[in-house]
């Protein structure tokens, strides 16, 4: 069975008297340790894809499933509490709170698990380590540079190893070579603990990553491409 099974999915916004088809009828199959690029134009329904997967936005119509569990048909305190147990996000803009250390950011998203406060501490520390952060875990947001900030977000959103992450344009506003460092950390790290990874990108070299690249236009799945397994390409 798929981890994640889309069907017929559609979100259409009114904007006076025109209607905007954000997405207009997605089918899709996502399998458990996939990495995921979705790909397209801006404006070709990219970001609306991913916050219906994440629970973030309700669809117009359709299901996406997670095994038997319909995530449309959840309440919005179902889908919150299913997000905190499964899902972790990555925004292009990092949206750490200002206020908190590097540390309380990562820690966060464990105080809505339910752990005490010294594992909270401990696994925070762990995985601020675990990306090279093991020095400015005491820094607020604004006392770290962009690359770093991202690092925190990326801390935050794998904190307490969820199964599925999503990353909306984790590399948008960095240079090529953090760019390239910062998904080689995600790809070491989602293949240790055999997670799914599904983000949207602009940039086509970071598609080199994926082992599946969607490529939506206006809307819908133009095509799909995998790359082959190490099985496959010795098969040919
Ligand atoms: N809240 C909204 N109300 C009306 N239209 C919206 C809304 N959100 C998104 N749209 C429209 O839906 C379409 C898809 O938007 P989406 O943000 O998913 O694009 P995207 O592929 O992520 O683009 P980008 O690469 O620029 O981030 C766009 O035409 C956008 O204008
Ligand atoms: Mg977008």
């Amino acid at each position: 069975m798929s981890l994640i099974e889309v069907r017929g999915l559609k979100k259409y916004y009114k904007v006076g008297s025109n209607i905007i088809k954000a997405l207009d009828g997605i089918d899709l199959n996502i399998e458990r340790g996939d990495f995921v690029a979705l790909l397209g134009t801006s404006g070709s329904g990219k970001s609306t894809l991913l916050n219906m997967l994440a629970g973030l936005e309700r669809p117009t119509k359709g299901t996406i499933k997670y095994g038997k569990v319909d995530l449309t048909k959840l309440s919005e305190e179902e889908i919150t509490k299913f997000r905190n147990l499964n899902i972790g996000f990555v925004f292009q803009s990092y949206n750490l709170l200002p206020q908190l250390t590097a540390r309380e950011n990562v820690a966060l998203p464990l105080t809505f698990k339910g752990i005490p406060k010294d594992d909270r501490k401990k696994e925070a520390y762990r995985i601020l380590k675990q990306v090279g952060l093991s020095d400015r875990v005491n820094n607020k947001p604004s006392e770290l540079s962009g690359g770093q900030q991202q690092r925190v977000s990326i801390a935050r959103a794998f904190v307490g190893t969820p199964s599925i992450i999503f990353a909306d344009e984790p590399t948008g506003n960095l240079d090529t070579k953090t760019s390239f460092e910062i998904m080689s950390l995600i790809k070491s790290i989602t293949t240790a603990n055999n997670e799914t990874f599904i983000m949207v990108t602009h940039d086509e070299e970071m598609t080199e990553f994926a082992d599946k690249t969607l490529f939506m236009r206006d809307g819908k799945l133009e095509k799909v491409h995998e790359k082959l397994t190490i099985d496959e390409v010795l098969e040919k």
